[in-house]
C-alpha cells in the first residue's frame, strides 16, 4: 500500500516541492500526498499544490475564533485524508501538545540550523552574528518544545567569507531539498517495519 504523506506549510513551499519532487521520481518510494495544508490561503505552496493537482486545503485562521478551532478543523482534515506522516514545511504556527500528542513519532520539521543550535527563528542570521564557521539544516521529529525533538538528518553547509543571511539561506535551502525527501524515506521504513514487527508479534501471539 502508498504511504500517505501530509504537508503543512504556510508560504513559499520549496520544501513542499521538493518533497513531491522526490514523490514523483521515487526517491520517496511507494508514497503519495494525500493533503496539502495551509493556515496562509495565498501562499505560493498551496498554489502550488493545486497545480500538481493535489489535495490542497486552505485552513486560515482567521476564519476561526480561537487556536483550538483553527487546529480541530487541520486536525480533522488529517483525520480525513489518513497520512502515515505529517510533515511541517515552512508551516509558521505552534502546534499545541494535544496536536503533537496526537502525533507523536509522525510528524516531521525541518529546521535551518544545526540543531539544538539556533532553535527558532532568523537560525542563519544567528549562526552568522556568531561568527560560525558552519551551518545547516536539521530534519527532527516534532515533539512539544519548538524545535526541539529527536534528529533524524542533518546536513553540514560552510560559512563562507562574506555570506550574508540571503546568501546563506540559499545554500541552507539547496540542501534542506535534498535532506528532507532523504529523512522521510528513512521514517517511513522505520514505521513500517516497526509495524511489521507489531504485526508478526500478534500473529506470534495468535498462534
Ligand atoms: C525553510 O527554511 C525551513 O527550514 C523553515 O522554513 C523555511 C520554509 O521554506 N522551517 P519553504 O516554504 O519550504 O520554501
Amino acid at each position: 500500500m502508498a504511504r500517505r504523506l501530509a504537508v503543512l506549510l504556510s508560504g513559499r513551499g520549496s520544501n513542499f516541492e521538493a518533497i513531491a519532487d522526490a514523490v514523483e521520481t521515487g526517491r520517496i518510494p511507494n508514497a503519495r500526498i494525500v493533503a496539502v495544508v495551509s493556515d496562509v490561503g495565498q501562499a505560493r505552496g498551496l498554489a502550488r499544490a493545486k497545480e500538481r493537482g493535489l489535495p490542497a486545503f486552505a485552513v486560515e485562521r482567521e476564519r476561526f475564533e480561537s487556536r483550538a478551532a483553527h487546529e480541530a478543523e487541520i486536525q480533522s482534515v488529517l483525520q480525513r485524508t489518513a497520512p502515515d506522516l505529517v510533515c511541517l514545511a515552512g508551516y509558521m504556527r505552534i502546534l499545541s501538545p494535544e496536536f503533537v500528542a496526537s502525533w507523536r513519532n509522525r510528524i516531521l520539521n525541518i529546521h535551518p540550523s544545526l540543531l539544538p543550535k539556533y532553535r527558532g527563528l532568523s537560525p542563519q542570521r544567528r549562526a552568522l552574528e556568531a561568527g560560525e564557521a558552519e551551518s545547516g539544516c536539521t530534519v527532527h521529529l516534532v515533539d512539544e518544545g519548538t524545535d526541539t525533538g529527536p534528529v533524524v538528518l542533518q546536513k553540514k553547509v560552510a560559512i563562507e567569507p562574506g555570506d550574508t543571511e540571503e546568501s546563506l539561506s540559499a545554500r541552507i535551502l539547496e540542501e534542506e531539498h535534498v535532506a528532507y525527501p532523504e529523512a522521510i524515506a528513512r521514517v517511513l521504513e522505520e514505521l513500517e517495519s516497526r509495524s511489521g514487527a507489531a504485526q508478526e508479534a500478534v500473529h506470534r501471539g495468535s498462534r
